[in-house]
Order: C-alpha cells, then sequence, then structure tokens
C-alpha cells in the first residue's frame, strides 16, 4: 500500500521521540511491502522562530494533502512563564486540529504487564486493563459561550453540543468496539444536564444499528469512581470534551508513565498521531526521552488510518518484546532495573527495531 505521511516534530523532545517513531514505521513499510513517502513541516516554537507563525499556511496544505501525520509535541519555556505572549507554540497544536477538523481524541489505556510496578494502583486490580478513550475535542463548555457580568463578579460557561457532533464521534466509537470486546460505556451528567441528555439519547438511539455492542451509560463522577476501582470493567468509553478531559488524566495513572501513552486525533479525513506527553524542556538534548510513546502513535496510524491491523499489533508486540527482555527507558526504570538495561532514546528504538525484525 501506498501512504504519504507528514512528520511534524515540533519542539524539545518531540524532534527526538519522533525520528525513533518515524524510523518503525519505514521498518515496518520494508517488512510488509509498503511504500511510505514522507514530508516534514515546521510547527511550534521552531515554526514562530523560522516564520513568526505557530502554524505556517503551508503545515496545512501539507498536512492536508497526506493520508496521515505523526507529530512530536510543541512548547518551550520562554512562554511558560509568560502567559501574555500573544504568540505561541500550542496556537500551532489547536489550529492544526480546527484546520482538519479532528474532533475526535482517542486515547488507548494499555497496561504493558511489565510495567505493572510503575502505577499507583495496585497491581491484582490493574492487571489486563486495556480501555479505549473516544474524547470530544470541537465541542462543549470550551466552545460555547462565554462571558461575565458588567461588575465582573459573575461569569458562565456554556455546555452546547449539537445532535451531529454526538453523532460522529459516537460512530467513531461504536466501530472501534465492533473491533474490541465490543462494551462501549458513554459517560455524561444526564440527571442534571440538559446537553447530557441529548448526548445519552444520541447514544441510545445508535445502538440498535450495533446490535453486537453492549452499551452501558455512566455519570462522570461514578464513571471516575469505577476507573479507580475496577478498571478491566472498561473498553472503550466515549464522553464529551470537558469529561473526557479529565478521566483521560486519570486513567493516563493507571499506565504509570506519560513516556507510553500514544493518542490519535481523528475527523474525516487526515489523523493526527501523537504521544499526549508535551516538549519536555527538562531533559531536552539528554538522549533520555521514551521514544514509545511515538513508536505506539505510529502503530495507532498504521490500526487507524492506514487500516494495517496486522501491523499494528506487531509494533506493540514488538514493544512488548523489549519490556519483557527487561528494557527500560530512564522514566520506566525501578530500583531493580540493572544499569546496562536502562537506554537511552535511540537504543530503545533499536531494540524495536530489532524485535520487529526477528518475528517472522
Ligand atoms: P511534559 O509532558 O513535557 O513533561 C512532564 C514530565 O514528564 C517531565 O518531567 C518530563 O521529563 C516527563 N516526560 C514527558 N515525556 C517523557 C518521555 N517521553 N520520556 C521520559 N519522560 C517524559 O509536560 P510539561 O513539562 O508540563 O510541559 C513542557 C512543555 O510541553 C510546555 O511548554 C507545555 O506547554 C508543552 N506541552 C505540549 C503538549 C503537546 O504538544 N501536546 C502537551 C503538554 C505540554
Ligand atoms: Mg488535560
Amino acid at each position: 500500500m501506498k501512504k504519504h505521511i507528514v512528520v511534524i516534530a515540533g519542539d524539545g523532545i518531540g524532534q527526538e521521540v519522533t525520528a525513533v517513531g518515524k524510523q518503525v514505521l519505514d521498518a515496518v513499510a520494508q517488512k510488509y511491502g509498503h511504500e511510505f513517502t514522507y514530508d516534514t513541516a515546521l510547527i511550534g516554537h521552531a515554526a514562530i522562530e523560522a516564520t513568526g507563525n505557530p502554524l505556517p499556511e503551508e503545515t496545512i496544505t501539507k498536512s492536508k494533502a497526506s493520508d496521515a501525520i505523526l507529530f512530536g509535541a510543541v512548547g518551550h519555556p520562554k512562554y511558560d512563564n509568560d502567559p501574555s505572549a500573544k504568540v505561541r507554540p500550542e496556537q500551532g497544536l489547536l489550529g492544526i486540529r480546527k484546520a482538519l477538523g479532528l474532533y475526535a481524541n482517542l486515547r488507548p489505556i494499555k497496561l504493558f504487564d511489565e510495567l505493572l510496578g510503575a502505577s499507583s494502583i495496585r497491581p491484582e486490580i490493574l492487571k489486563g486493563a486495556d480501555i479505549l478513550f473516544f474524547r470530544e475535542l470541537t465541542g462543549d463548555v470550551y466552545f460555547g459561550e462565554k462571558g461575565r457580568s458588567d461588575d465582573r463578579d459573575t461569569a458562565y460557561d456554556t455546555m452546547i453540543y449539537s445532535r451531529y457532533e454526538v453523532e460522529r464521534i459516537a460512530r467513531k466509537a461504536f466501530e472501534a468496539a465492533m473491533t474490541r470486546r465490543r462494551r462501549l460505556c458513554s459517560v455524561d451528567k444526564a440527571n442534571v444536564l440538559e446537553s447530557s441528555r441529548l448526548w445519552r439519547e444520541v447514544v441510545q438511539a445508535m445502538a440498535p444499528e450495533y446490535p453486537d455492542v453492549v452499551v452501558e451509560h455512566q455519570f462522570i463522577d461514578a464513571a471516575a469512581m469505577l476507573l479507580i476501582k475496577d478498571p478491566r470493567r472498561f473498553d472503550v468509553v466515549l464522553t464529551g470534551n470537558l469529561f473526557g478531559d479529565i478521566l483521560t488524566d486519570e486513567a493516563s495513572q493507571i499506565a504509570g508513565s506519560m513516556g507510553m501513552l500514544a493518542s490519535a486525533s481523528i475527523g474525516d479525513t487526515t489523523g493526527l498521531y501523537e504521544p499526549i506527553h508535551g516538549s519536555a524542556h527538562d531533559i531536552t538534548g539528554k538522549g533520555v526521552a521514551n521514544p514509545l510513546a511515538s513508536i505506539l502513535s505510529a502503530a495507532l496510524m498504521l490500526d487507524i488510518s492506514f487500516g494495517m491491523k496486522a501491523e499494528a499489533e506487531e509494533v506493540v508486540s514488538a514493544v512488548d518484546a523489549a519490556l519483557k527482555a527487561g528494557y527500560r527507558t530512564r522514566d520506566i526504570a525501578d530500583a531493580d532495573t540493572p544499569d546496562d538495561m536502562i537506554l537511552g532514546t535511540e537504543a530503545m528504538g533499536s531494540q524495536i527495531l530489532t524485535q520487529l525484525a526477528s518475528v517472522a
């Protein structure tokens, strides 16, 4: 299969980990006889330095013309301490999501057995947890009407959803559930909020189209509790922008390290794949960043954008095998990890490539 990929590595460790993610895509292409062509584009601080704009027009044009985007991170210490800066790196990321209509954010929380100890939750509760979140990304209280009273003492934000916004992401979630354990948990606050009643109504109405999927509805407060109490009960979780923001940060703790978590942002055309972590200035340039989140993002691209299920599974298995063999980056190492098993970014990437090459 022929695919064209735009690599937008961005800032800080985004550059370091994305280079490794791309190597893995190359290895998969070679092994399976696919032809992946690449282009690169600027974003974030690097783009501001070069052009004055965190999201140059050229980056949008190239992205729209691609089959998928491998994204790194945006951010620079210069802006973190200056909230008043008008031109900022994160405008690049928000801008590209908007320009490409990426309304669904997928965050798989997959726990590798070898890393059970890295989480603050007890291993016997976590073992086998495997959740796929669908967070709506372009609606909700973040984009509804907001304002202040004249005396500035009252403020409001509007939680707003329309039927088509719920339908389009619910469809993606139902379809994903069909390829997994066929359970869909829709999270809302329908006992109190009108927008949640619409959310629930839309999901209910679609359920008969997917008779094989077991649908349940949970209120956000109960879902937050159940996620820690019994994470294994969840398969696909579907929720709005605000609830999803909170719930996915909570869920990231199930997997232990930021360096392990991948995400996909999808719409009806080009998908964008990125680690959930940022540009990590504290470790930039040291060669120690964990590249597995970028590698797992590449696996999501293979699966979701290209429909290459076997290839995607093989990448995940290669990560699993490297962890089973005892290899760790610093962020996922513990007191028992021997020094010579703690690898830098490139060396961990090489291990994954070796694992990929070793499976027939
Ligand atoms: P961060 O995710 O960059 O780092 C948080 C902590 O996790 C740091 O101690 C870092 O060293 C560690 N970490 C993150 N990824 C790692 C990896 N792959 N391997 C090993 N350790 C890893 O978040 P932080 O420090 O709050 O923000 C840094 C910059 O990144 C800021 O400018 C922020 O605005 C930006 N940012 C960008 C995001 C994006 O591009 N999607 C998301 C979050 C933050
Ligand atoms: Mg958040």
